[in-house]
């Protein structure tokens, strides 16, 4: 599985911690930025990662900002992306097992990296369980198409 990761200034420190984790799984990952403190637009991080995953390059998409929220409503104005953010474990299985989510986002300002590990390890672990949800996820899709804008 390749995985796209980046994350804002707001998110640098967890981004360095996650990397090590995907290291240490053996994870296929691209670090996408950014690479410093100085401050970054967390709508441009944000597209880099959902355009990776939109464009079939990546299979899933790891996103870090201060709260986690500004890269999640960013990538998910990108057709196809189905961003979560997820800041407990239940909720990272539960955006893959019901929502066949493709990215995830987490806040650095929010939780510890500790916490932050296990959820990128059951988020990634987690299969979409299709089922009931297929319809569901499909039904996002529709809402996409009502505006005018391809999905994948
Ligand atoms: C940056 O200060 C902060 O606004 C950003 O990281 C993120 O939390 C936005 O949602």
């Amino acid at each position: 599985m390749k995985v796209a990761l980046a994350g804002d200034h707001g998110g640098l420190k967890l981004k360095g911690q996650i990397a090590n984790f995907f290291k240490e799984w053996g994870i296929d990952y691209t670090d996408f930025g950014t690479f410093s403190e100085d401050p970054v637009d967390y709508p441009d991080i944000a597209l880099q990662v959902a355009e990776a995953v939109q464009s079939g390059d990546y299979e899933r998409g790891v996103i870090c900002c201060g709260t986690g929220i500004g890269v999640a409503i960013a990538a998910n104005k990108v057709p196809g992306i189905r961003a979560s953010q997820c800041h407990d474990t239940f909720s990272a299985r539960a955006a893959r097992e019901h929502n066949n989510a493709n990215v995830l986002t987490m806040g650095q300002r929010v939780i510890g990296f500790g916490l932050a590990r296990d959820i990128v390890k059951v988020w990634l672990e987690a299969e979409f369980q299709g089922g009931r949800h297929g319809p569901r996820v499909d039904k996002i899709s529709l809402i996409e198409q009502k505006y005018n804008r391809c999905s994948r």
